[in-house]
């Protein structure tokens, strides 16, 4: 056999070895805790929802899934840590609209949100909430609204960051109204509502998930959730449409990512321990308890994600460009 071929045949039987350790490693996965990197503070809605699923997947697959809250830059920072990290389903990313989508057209980013990363599930959506501190003089969106045009660049408003689902709903709002709200950034709408509690900030445009337990303790203000219809979990708030403001129309979807190359046999026990948890009564009763809303069932898979990703990716982009919006 002459030496050329010698050195194919043996780099063909190492790929072979490879593969076939790669093949049992996906078989026996998981066999070490699985870590899901949050790209927001502890407390707020993107961190609750993944501790929610993170139990399910731990029963799931049978061993522990740690939450790590990687946070700032809107994200981009936590999301980036899963692409650097090894494709071996070990490292988990959970993000939604704004790090998955808003991010790539805001921050110069060294890595591809469409390709440096496998989609896994869709997760559930939620509308956001107008929320004010509790005293805050108004007795209606319109007037609200009314304050923030008087007094611009006065009005505090907190948000997760440059790019997060709480700044873009601020930038739809400005764009909507021609009020300039002064954007107050957190690590997090977890911190930032807490300060809106302690009436250090004016406002957030939140996810419901995160406003609506301080909506149900009355220690802030709601006026409008940011979609056609009434939420189940709190008809008593009016839709933008009832109070003047049908275009601020904002649901902020999630869902869960991988480092790209991952193998696919990994990315689907993911994928089935994620649906099995959103399938689960007693999650399912959780999770619609915060105002979320699973994903259609049509939609529960790793490719339906990815579509969804690069349509809504088509969608935002050049209107978030045209935006000109400054990373922090
Ligand atoms: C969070 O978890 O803090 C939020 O998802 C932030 C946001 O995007 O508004």
């Amino acid at each position: 056999m002459s030496p050329a071929r010698a050195v194919a045949a043996m780099a063909l039987i190492a790929m072979a070895e490879l593969a076939g350790a790669s093949g049992a490693a996906a078989q026996a996965y998981p066999t070490r805790p699985i870590t899901i990197i949050v790209p927001f503070a502890a407390g707020g809605p993107t961190d609750v929802l993944s501790r929610v699923l993170g139990e399910r997947i731990r029963a799931a697959l049978g061993q522990p899934v740690l939450i790590e809250n990687v946070t700032g830059a809107g994200g981009s920072i936590g999301v980036g840590r899963v692409v650097a990290a090894a494709p071996d389903g070990y490292t988990v990313s959970i993000g939604h609209v704004g790090t998955h989508v808003a991010n790539g057209a805001i921050y110069p980013l060294k890595y591809d949100l469409l390709n440096d990363l496998d989609p896994v599930a869709r997760l559930p959506s939620n509308p956001m909430i107008v929320v004010t501190r509790k005293n805050f003089p108004a007795a209606s969106l319109r007037e609200v609204i009314g304050r923030l045009k008087a007094n611009p660049g006065k009005i505090s408003a907190g948000t997760a960051g440059a790019g997060s689902a709480s700044h873009i709903a601020g930038l739809l709002l400005q764009s909507l109204t021609g009020a300039r709200l002064s954007f107050v950034p957190y690590r997090g709408t977890g911190p930032a509502l807490q300060d809106l509690v302690a009436g250090q900030i004016d406002m957030i445009i939140d996810q419901a998930s995160n406003s609506l337990p301080q909506i149900r303790q009355g220690s802030i203000r709601a006026w409008a959730v940011t979609a056609n219809e009434r939420m189940a979990s709190a008809p008593e708030i009016p839709t933008v449409a009832e109070t003047g403001l049908p275009e601020l129309q904002m649901e902020v979807w999630s869902g869960m990512w991988v480092p790209h190359g991952t193998p696919r046999a990994i990315v689907d026990k993911l994928n089935a321990a994620v649906v099995g948890a959103l399938a689960d009564p007693a999650v399912g009763d959780k999770l619609a308890g915060l105002g979320l809303d699973g994903p259609p069932a049509d939609q529960r898979t790793p490719g339906a994600l990815g579509a969804f990703q690069r349509a809504e990716a088509a969608k935002w982009w050049p209107i978030i460009r045209a935006a000109n919006v400054a990373a922090e």
